[in-house]
């Protein structure tokens, strides 16, 4: 059984990580819309983690036998300054979420749940891929600066992402 201030916490999470994939999506229909398709590619991949990622945490609630809360969503915004800007707010989202796993990671250990301690160790160490991930790409629009060739590359390279669910993978 979930103690029920956990459960609480895992349940905002929850509505948290769907607010981030709403947000990736959001910004691959603006890359879409810009044709810069590698770009919306990417960022449609990163949607369909995030979607995993309150998955999981659904399964685990179940699992636990408690009960799932879903709450309303915030509307994410619709259009970026830049392929830059959008990855600026990209790595400060990943950063803000990995503060909240953190602080999920500490409630846990406060409340003596070692099950959902266990759990957030999957997501911590997935917030350094993520924070990795965006701060990679915002390095690279970095140095293209305004050069459209470089940009066209970087397009090229992130049209070929490719979502691997980590259930496949043993995660
Ligand atoms: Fe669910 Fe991008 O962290």
């Amino acid at each position: 059984m979930l103690n029920k201030k956990v459960q609480k916490a895992i349940n905002d999470q929850i509505t948290a990580e769907l607010y981030s994939a709403n947000l990736y999506l959001s910004m691959s229909a603006w890359f879409d819309s810009m044709n810069l398709k590698g770009f919306a590619n990417w960022m449609r991949v990163q949607y369909q983690e995030e979607t995993f990622h309150a998955l999981k945490f659904y399964d685990y609630v179940l699992s636990r036998q408690g009960s799932v809360t879903l709450a309303g969503i915030d509307a994410p915004a619709t259009v970026w300054k830049s392929p830059l800007n959008a990855f600026e707010e990209t790595l400060k989202h990943e950063q803000h979420v990995t503060s909240l796993i953190n602080n999920l990671a500490f409630l846990a250990q406060e409340e003596k749940d070692l099950a959902t301690g266990i759990l957030l160790q999957w997501y911590v160490t997935e917030q350094i891929e993520e924070e990795a991930n965006a701060e990679g790409i915002l390095q690279k629009l970095k140095l293209a600066g305004d050069d459209p060739g470089a940009l066209f590359m970087i397009d090229n390279e992130l049209a070929a992402r490719v979502y691997t669910p980590p259930a496949a993978v043993g995660a």
